[in-house]
């Protein structure tokens, strides 16, 4: 029998030509079911690599959506996944409007990385789509490019905007120059740190990034911390652990 019939799939939350995400129920109980076709199954593979992880060494944390399985039928591929009721993504909900509370976002999503950086897992795919806010709490979803970064591999993905300059680091600096993109959107109305369209040439998009847009932040520690996420130079760009520490010690006046 298809495991995926103990779940009673019954409303579609998302559809991209990859995966389409359904809210399902088993019994009185509500998850998420990410569904791929065949051609996706790298993207499954790669979720369900960091799955297998987590659970084999019974590892969770509050900013990171908690899988519950993965599973193959036939040529159909499946990720069940916590539900959070009554979110959006950052992409699509209003931010709040206070300094304080955009800045407990970024620290949110922060620990939720800081946690799978310690594990040695790269997100790869850090962006306003990929967060999910509730009332008081930021969830890190979307595991289908992640890997672990020892593995060295090149592996190009996610999403343009968010990717840092050639030449590309594929390490744990790649996703902090994503963060520091998503800091500044967090920070800025969800504009963009640099002007330009999402389609492009490989060449127009490397003249893109050297278009930096100040920040305009009121809080200076803070667009001071973004443009060193920024940096092309992969090797001057902040851990997770010192983007924390900043964070941490920027304090209501
Ligand atoms: N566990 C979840 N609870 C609530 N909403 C979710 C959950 N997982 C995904 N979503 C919604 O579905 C969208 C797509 O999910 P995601 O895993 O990012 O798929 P994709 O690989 O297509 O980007 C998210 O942006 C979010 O709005
Ligand atoms: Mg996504």
């Amino acid at each position: 029998m298809n495991p995926i019939m103990k779940y009673n799939l019954t409303k579609v939350i998302s559809e991209e030509p990859h995966s389409t995400v359904w809210v399902c129920k088993n019994g009185d109980e509500q998850f998420v079911a990410k569904i791929y076709s065949s051609e996706y199954k790298k993207l499954w593979k790669n979720e369900n690599a960091i799955f297998k992880y987590l659970t084999e060494n019974k590892k969770s944390h509050k900013n990171i959506i908690k899988l519950i399985e993965c599973f193959q039928y036939s040529e159909t591929f499946y990720t069940i996944m916590e539900y959070i009721p009554n979110v959006s993504n950052l992409y699509e909900s209003v931010l709040p409007k206070d300094n304080y509370k955009l800045i407990n976002i970024c620290k949110q999503i922060s620990e939720g990385i800081c946690f799978l950086h310690n594990e040695g897992i790269l997100h790869h795919d850090i962006k306003l789509e990929n967060v999910l806010m509730s009332q008081n709490r930021v969830i890190i979803i979307d595991f289908d490019m992640s890997f672990f970064y020892q593995q060295k591999e090149v592996n190009t993905g996610g999403t343009e905007t968010y990717w840092p300059p050639y030449p590309w680091s594929v390490d744990l600096s790649y996703d902090i120059y994503s963060l520091g993109v998503l800091f500044y959107e967090i920070c800025n109305d969800k504009r963009l740190p640099f002007n330009g369209n999402l389609k492009h040439e490989q060449l127009n998009f490397i003249k893109m990034k050297e278009d930096y847009r100040q920040s305009k932040f009121p809080i200076e520690t803070m667009n001071i911390l973004i443009k060193n996420m920024m940096l092309t130079n992969s090797d001057r760009r902040p851990t997770i652990r010192e983007i924390l520490l900043v964070l941490n010690a920027i304090k209501h006046n």
